[in-house]
């Protein structure tokens, strides 16, 4: 038999994350002890109520039968809630919220819903992958490049953007807190999205996973704020720690939020229900828009770990800004490396046993850039300084 994939498969690049794992596993046969600054997966643990919460959850016979699609009654209320006291904006959980089994599931099926051959689809680059291949490319709509530029804030230019383009575009994915870059967007900005999207008729997805993954006072906003047309997707799964429990929610237009649904309905059969109302338990912590403990705690940590890479990066002659947001650190390859691709920079690291994300991992525009994730303790942060100050000198 003759395997052949389908034509939108084989538009989907290699995974250069592919490579960087096999070079690891090679060099771990030889002994190089890892210092993991690559992937963003907390290293930090599930806050022990919501563990506990689904432990005991797990036990109840009723929550051991199918879930609904779209996610319990129970959950969408308390997202609304949480929506409410969140950023001050009511939506009925009845038809203005929908579960999703992480937010990538809800990023990628949203495109099912909108997108036919040939679309146009405007995603952020760098950008998380996700947008130009799980969502565009696998619905057979082509992604248009919005480049993330520093002089820029790490915002796209709308005005930089083809009228042409933006008529044919029908979604237009946006990301702040942003990954990889750290940036934040301010409400202005997402005021004038929300415009070029009634102007050129087409639909925002609002990728919010980091909202509370902000720094000192800065409170990141949601476009539901500014707009009732688009939709917004969070999750739990760095709000809580929980990437491993798959459970996030889309909050938004209804009739938009229905698209989604329809999708999903032939799809999945919901998240388990002992999961939701674990993170139902984490999200009822919130009584305003300020951080609860359990979130607030890990922030702590992880802005401890951004002070000490970012000012050691600095000490050693790394020129690098200190991100308001997310637990990623974006930074230009040191100048002295600046004629090699930042591919190949990240594998003289791994010599040295160092693993950070090349730029080019998160499209063409991240050539030069590379990603550091804190989701390693400080002593391993500063051994990881340590070793690259070796290569600077
Ligand atoms: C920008 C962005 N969107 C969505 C996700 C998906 O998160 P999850 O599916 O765990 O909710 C991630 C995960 O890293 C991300 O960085």
């Amino acid at each position: 038999m003759k395997v052949e994939y389908a034509e939108r498969v084989k538009s989907l690049l290699k995974y250069i994350f592919v490579e960087i794992e096999q070079l690891i596993a090679e060099k771990r046969k030889e002994g190089v002890d890892f210092i993991p600054l690559g992937i963003g997966d907390p290293d930090l643990t599930t806050p022990d109520i919501i563990v506990q919460e689904m432990i005991e959850q797990a036990k109840i016979p009723e929550n051991q039968n199918y879930p609904a699609s779209m996610g319990e009654e129970f959950f969408r209320a308390e997202v609304a809630r949480w929506n409410k006291v969140r950023y001050g904006v009511d939506l009925n959980p009845k038809t203005e919220v929908t579960h999703v089994m992480g937010g990538k599931e809800g990023v990628a099926n949203i495109a099912r819903a909108f997108i036919n051959p040939g679309d146009t689809v405007l995603c952020p680059n760098p950008g998380y992958p996700v947008y130009s291949n799980g969502a565009s490319k696998l619905c057979d709509g082509k992604p248009y490049l919005m480049p993330l530029e520093k002089e820029n804030n790490y915002l796209p230019n709308l005005e930089d953007i083809d009228r042409k383009i933006l008529k044919k575009a029908k979604l237009m994915y946006l990301n702040y807190p942003n990954n990889p870059t750290g940036a934040i967007a301010p409400i202005e900005f997402l005021k004038k999205a929300v415009d070029y999207a009634e102007d050129y008729d087409f639909i925002i997805v609002y990728d919010n996973p980091y909202s509370e993954f902000t720094f000192e006072d800065y409170i990141a906003p949601s476009i539901l704020q500014v707009s009732n047309q688009h939709i917004e997707i969070n999750s739990s799964s760095k709000m809580f720690n929980m990437t491993g429990f798959r459970c996030g929610w889309v909050a938004g237009n209804a009739e938009i939020i229905e698209g989604l649904r329809k999708v999903k309905s032939q799809i999945d059969s919901g998240g388990p229900i002992f999961i939701q109302k674990g993170v139902v338990k984490g999200l009822k912590e919130y009584k305003s828009k300020e951080k609860p403990d359990i979130v607030a705690q890990s922030i702590k940590i992880y802005e401890k770990r951004r002070n000490l890479l970012v000012s050691g990066l600095n000490n050693i002659g790394w020129k690098t800004d200190l991100p308001k947001a997310t637990f990623y650190v974006w930074t230009q390859i040191p100048e002295k490396f600046r004629e090699m691709t930042c591919f190949d920079f990240v594998k003289k690291l791994l010599d040295i046993g160092v693993i950070l994300t090349p730029g080019t991992g998160f499209g063409e525009y991240g050539e030069g850039f590379v990603r550091f994730a804190l989701t390693q303790p400080e002593e391993r942060i500063k051994e990881a300084l340590d070793r690259i100050e070796t290569l600077l000198i």
